[in-house]
């Protein structure tokens, strides 16, 4: 019984089988938290009754790769003698803007699970979910409909990461909206965010170069004024381009990476390498070359320290460095950056090797 009352939408599908392919082991990837104990009453005639939903927290933060549960509770003033037979939906707010497209809708269940409100009268809805995607940030609606009462409540769900700025291999300003969105997926990594963003300022991005972000915005982050990023007048913050046209609009992107179950680490087998021989070299030692997000992801989580440039997959020559110190670049820590070179030059190559 329990499929049929647990009615799956097609975009949940979606979802389900992209992490499907990043983790094919798992299938059970979305849990709905039930919420009745079968007993209930259909009936959607009743007085003095209101139905009230909320949500313990406004938001929850995450890691890829990692399990979050969105809470919703609902309940009603005055109490029950029995429960009643409500439907659940949960849909999402793409980042990108456009339609809410439903996540999950249940009607009915059996068993009851009880976690964080155990202690009061409220029934949960929370929703579970596993093996986080860089994109499942958002906002999420939980919607519980009684009868003619229908009340809902938001959670953002907000992944947390590293956000780094990406250029067209040509130069300064030439993705559009849909580029920058592919140059970010390339170097396992996704449009970041606003909050991403400003997550990042925080940690002392100071970027003087416009990037698109996931809600179709071109932002940049200062911590420093100066003259040529917007003036010394204005106070350090994210300067904000607003909302460009997607497509004849160029600027860079600001992409995303968060927590990843591989390891990335500096390789030189005998000599330096073009870039041919590096990628063979990491596929001789059981790797693959690293792309830009697995770099930044571990500079960030594995705190990699390396004062040696070495080959990405996208062509271009990064060292990590988290310990900064003389001859290794600037005074903060940071991955450093020279930029695509031609392929017959000689460096070492980051690798990156999946956990076993
Ligand atoms: C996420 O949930 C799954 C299944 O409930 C569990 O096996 C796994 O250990 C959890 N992962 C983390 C990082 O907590
Ligand atoms: C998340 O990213 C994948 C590609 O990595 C894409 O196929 C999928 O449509 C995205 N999902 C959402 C909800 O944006
Ligand atoms: C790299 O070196 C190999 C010889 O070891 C050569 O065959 C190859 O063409 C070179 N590739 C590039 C991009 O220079």
């Amino acid at each position: 019984m329990f499929p049929s009352q647990l009615l799956v939408f097609c975009c949940f599908q979606l979802v389900l089988s992209k992490w499907s392919m990043a983790a094919p082991t798992t299938t059970n990837l979305f849990f709905y938290q039930q919420y009745l104990n079968g007993k209930g009453n259909k009936d959607s005639y009743y007085n003095n009754m209101n139905l009230h939903v909320d949500s313990t927290f406004s938001s929850v933060f995450a890691l890829r790769g990692g399990n979050a549960t969105l809470p919703c509770r609902f309940w009603y003033k005055p109490e029950l003698g029995s429960p009643r037979e409500v439907r659940i939906k949960w849909s999402r707010f793409p980042v990108a803007g456009g339609p809410q497209t439903d996540v999950l809708v249940a009607v009915g269940s059996r068993n009851r699970i009880f976690r964080e409100f155990r202690q009061d009268f409220a029934e949960d809805a929370s929703l579970d979910m596993t093996q986080l995607g860089l994109n499942d940030s958002g906002r999420y609606v939980c919607e519980v409909v009684d009868g003619l009462e229908d009340k809902r409540t938001t959670v953002d769900l907000e992944l947390r990461g590293v956000v780094f700025p990406y250029q067209h291999p040509l130069g300064r300003y030439y993705l559009s909206f849909m580029e920058a969105q592919q140059v970010c997926e390339k170097q396992d990594a996704t449009l970041a965010t606003f909050t991403q963003l400003f997550h990042s300022w925080e940690d002392g991005l100071n970027w003087c170069n416009a990037g698109w972000l996931a809600d179709g915005t071109v932002q940049y982050p200062i911590t420093q004024p100066r003259a040529p990023c917007g003036g010394y007048e204005l106070a350090p913050g994210i300067r904000n381009y607003g909302r460009r046209q997607l497509t004849n609009h160029r600027y860079d992107a600001f992409c995303f990476s968060s927590f990843m179950k591989g390891q990335v680490y500096y390789f030189q087998p005998f000599h330096k390498m073009n870039l041919t021989e590096a990628r063979q070299a990491c596929e001789t030692d059981k790797a693959q070359i690293a792309k830009v997000g697995q770099l930044y992801a571990a500079w960030k989580y594995t705190g990699l320290d390396e004062c040696n440039g070495g080959w990405l997959d996208d062509g271009s020559v990064r060292y990590p460095i988290t310990r900064p110190r003389k001859n290794c670049g600037p005074s903060e820590p940071g991955v450093r950056n020279f930029g695509f070179l031609p392929p017959q030059d000689k460096w070492g190559v980051y690798c990156y090797k999946e956990k076993s």
